[in-house]
């Protein structure tokens, strides 16, 4: 195993299982997660679970802290077609934020992609008032494509949303230079 296909964090994501959809679904029903995906229905338990059962090219993995606490999920939808990725990620609750866990997740979720899968795209939108979402992912190199004009209709409103993306070149570049 080279040095780069070690891990560079703690083990911090487990993989999606049955246990952890009740939290999974509280979240999903918060205000500010339904703003930030987009979301408009409400979840219920059946609907979650009928998804992440249909969800066969969507690899996801529970966060959990160092106590093994479930704080939140992120997941990587995969084109083997196209060996890339869209990428989603969430800290559950908001008092669990801004403490260096999103960006731990996020480390270990790209080690996986490009190191275990061997990716060679990840990419992933933001809408423009996600200012912490967006600080992260500039921090980690990914690059702002541009902006999807009025792409999601959400409820009567056309809401714009921003593509990023980060190659496997990139991200190994960012690893060198950090050793
Ligand atoms: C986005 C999210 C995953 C980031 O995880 P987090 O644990 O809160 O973020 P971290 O503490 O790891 O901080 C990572 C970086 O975000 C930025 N950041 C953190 N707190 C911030 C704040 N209050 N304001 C602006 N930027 C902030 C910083 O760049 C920080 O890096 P730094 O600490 O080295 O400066 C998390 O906030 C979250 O789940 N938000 C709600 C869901 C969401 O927006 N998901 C992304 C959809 S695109």
């Amino acid at each position: 195993m080279s040095e780069l296909r070690k891990p560079q964090t703690d083990a911090l994501l487990l993989p999606y299982a049955i246990e952890h959809d009740a939290r999974t679904v509280a979240w999903l029903n918060l205000s500010d997660l339904q703003a930030t995906f987009g979301l408009r229905r409400s979840v219920t338990p059946e609907s979650h679970r009928a998804w992440v059962d249909a969800a066969s090219d969507t690899h996801i993995y529970a966060i959990v802290d160092m106590q093994r606490k479930h704080i939140g999920n992120v997941l990587l939808k995969i084109s083997e077609r196209h060996l890339s990725a869209y990428f989603q990620i969430y800290i559950g609750d908001s008092s669990e934020r801004g403490q260096g866990l999103g960006a731990r997740a996020l480390a270990e979720t790209l080690r996986r992609a490009f190191c275990d899968m061997e990716l060679h795209r990840v990419w992933l939108h933001t809408f423009a008032d996600n200012i912490r979402a967006e600080a992260l992912y500039e921090k980690f190199g990914f690059k702002r494509e541009g902006i999807e004009r009025d792409a999601l209709r959400v409820g009567d409103q056309f809401l714009s949303q921003t593509r990023w993306s980060l190659l496997r070149q990139e991200w190994l570049a960012v690893e060198e230079s950090e050793r």
